[in-house]
């Protein structure tokens, strides 16, 4: 656990500067996460979001004493909640082994439950008389974790920044998107939230950084020297980030509707997962190295235009046996009858900088796809001089985020045995095949278990938001104000045939020669 040795000793640290010398004393040589009390806050306990990802992760991380002892949950909303009834809520996510019911009853134990409401100022008083209780005087961290729709986030974090902060411990914040709807709206966002907290307090979530292989691409990039040399122009044709679901919007379709895809999966998850692959080496592993390398190659894209996307509607497909399938977007009565919001986007970004000029980053992401499936693909040049009568296959180098964590180099090899053919082959580096029996933390436990660390390298800073939506504001506005019609794709195909036909024109080769076996 060197991350949390770590944090350890930087809020030591931070909390050594606001202590009495008695107090000091009492501190020293005492083991951090035994000694400080933290409380953990869920603004929006009944909710969705909390039900499924927030108390499932933290039960987790309690069940693998992975948490600074004592922690103490406290979930806040407007219904009224005994704490049984929310453990009914959330005990279909909880995954409790047979062997776990007593460390299950141990955390329900250190969870307690405030109803309020989201804009008096006596809600909050409450709350903050409930985490003083818990506190009894001494120094404590307060976490709140904001699970709330836009509409109350600004009186939320006001009261919050008011009434609730931290004595002598920290308080941090940790916020989900939608972080605005447009450049503007996130700025106002911003610059409120900077009014009321520093940006080491907040932590803004992108769970897509919080997957494993999403993580591995800067040791994979910067801890091997086979890789980086050749990652450039001059042997990479295109780069493709794709993320795709099997599944439409299913009831969901009201809050997707007003975000659709380019929203909801493309400005954020397949962004993020561009800038990682394509910044240039941080000067350190430092958070703040990392995010000053991830602004500035976020600087170097232009705005995105019409012209460089490719966008889908889903439509119902009878062909199919699934009755799920049979319904297109827009027969979802959650949705517009007239709505346009694209549930598949593809897009072609270009890097402007010595490294990638010229290379297309195709990012593609869509609803009610053949499959369920995030991965990158590098495609590298053909080989230039070819002597095998054009049978060489490109090189790619897969990166698969999910599902089955692998990492592949698509290879020609000559054909083993008595002849001088070629074929195509692949250094695995599957993981269910490499790391046997291997159970791997799901996304939120990472970065929850990082914002009690106070590690922020995995949470999107200001300015990289800012420059999220400078690159995609502009489509997104043409796209509502010229009611933009999106091509039509069955449930459970490809996607609009276009789409293959843009990645083509950019550069990615498809041969459909190889196919990955997943274990
Ligand atoms: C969310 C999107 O951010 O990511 C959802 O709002 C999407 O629409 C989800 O389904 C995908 O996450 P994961 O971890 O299942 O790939």
């Amino acid at each position: 656990m060197n991350i949390l040795k770590t944090s350890t000793e930087e809020s030591l640290q931070y909390i050594r500067q606001s202590l009495t010398s008695e107090e000091m004393d009492h501190l020293e040589g005492t083991h951090f996460d035994r000694l400080i009390p933290h409380l953990f806050v869920t603004f929006g306990a009944s909710g969705d979001l909390a039900k499924k990802k927030i108390y499932p992760t933290l039960w987790w991380l309690f069940r693998d004493n992975l948490l600074p002892k004592p922690t103490t949950f406290v979930g806040y909303a407007r219904s009224k909640l005994t704490i049984q009834q929310l453990r009914e809520k959330c005990h279909p996510y909880m995954k409790v082994k047979s062997d776990e019911a007593e460390k299950y009853e141990e955390f329900w134990k250190l969870n307690h439950y405030v109803t309020g409401t989201y804009d008096k100022q006596e809600s909050f008083d409450l709350l903050n008389r409930e985490l003083q209780k818990y506190e009894q005087g001494k120094i404590a961290h307060r976490l709140f974790y904001l699970a709330l729709p836009p509409t109350v986030f600004e009186s939320v974090t006001k009261l919050l920044r008011a009434t609730c902060m931290g004595n002598k411990g920290w308080t941090r914040i940790i916020i989900e998107k939608p972080f605005g709807y447009d450049a503007i709206s996130s700025q106002k966002l911003s610059d409120h939230l900077a009014s009321l907290f520093n940006e080491e307090q907040i932590y803004r979530i992108d769970h897509y950084l919080g997957k494993e292989m999403v993580q591995n691409l800067m040791t994979l990039r910067f801890g091997n020297r086979v890789f980086n040399p050749s990652w450039n122009r001059d042997n990479i044709a295109s780069v493709q980030i794709t993320f795709k679901e099997p599944f439409g919007t299913e009831g969901r379709g009201g809050y997707f509707d007003e975000f659709g895809i380019i929203r909801d999966v493309m400005q954020n998850h397949l962004l993020q997962i561009l800038s990682l692959v394509a910044m240039e080496k941080p000067a350190s592993c430092h958070p703040d190295d990392i995010r000053n390398e991830k602004v500035k190659i976020l600087r170097c894209i232009k705005e995105l235009r019409l012209e460089d996307t490719v966008l889908g509607q889903y439509i119902g497909n009878p062909d199919v046996e699934d009755p799920k399938a049979h319904l297109g977007y827009l027969d979802d009565p959650t949705v517009p009858k007239d709505s346009n919001t694209p549930t598949f986007a593809l897009a072609v970004l270009k890097i402007n900088n010595e490294r990638w000029d010229g290379v297309p980053f195709i990012l593609k992401c869509g609803k009610a796809l053949n499959e369920r499936k995030a991965e990158v693909r590098i495609q590298y040049r053909d080989v230039p001089g070819d002597i095998f009568d054009g049978k060489a296959k490109r090189n790619e180098m897969v990166i698969r985020v999910q599902p089955g964590e692998a990492l592949y180099i698509k290879m020609m090899t000559k054909s083993p045995g008595i002849t001088f053919d070629m074929e195509e082959t692949e250094l695995d580096l599957t993981y269910g095949n490499r790391y046997k029996g291997l159970k791997l933390p799901d996304a939120y436990e990472r970065l929850i278990l990082d914002v009690f660390c106070g590690s922020q390298m995995h949470f999107v800073r200001n300015d990289e938001l800012y420059e999220a939506w400078r690159i995609f504001t502009p489509l997104l506005h043409q796209i509502e104000k010229e009611k933009i019609q999106p091509l039509p794709y069955k449930y459970g195909s490809r996607g609009p045939k276009e789409a293959d036909d843009m990645a083509k024109r950019n550069n990615f080769a498809y041969s459909g020669s190889y196919k990955w076996v997943k274990p």
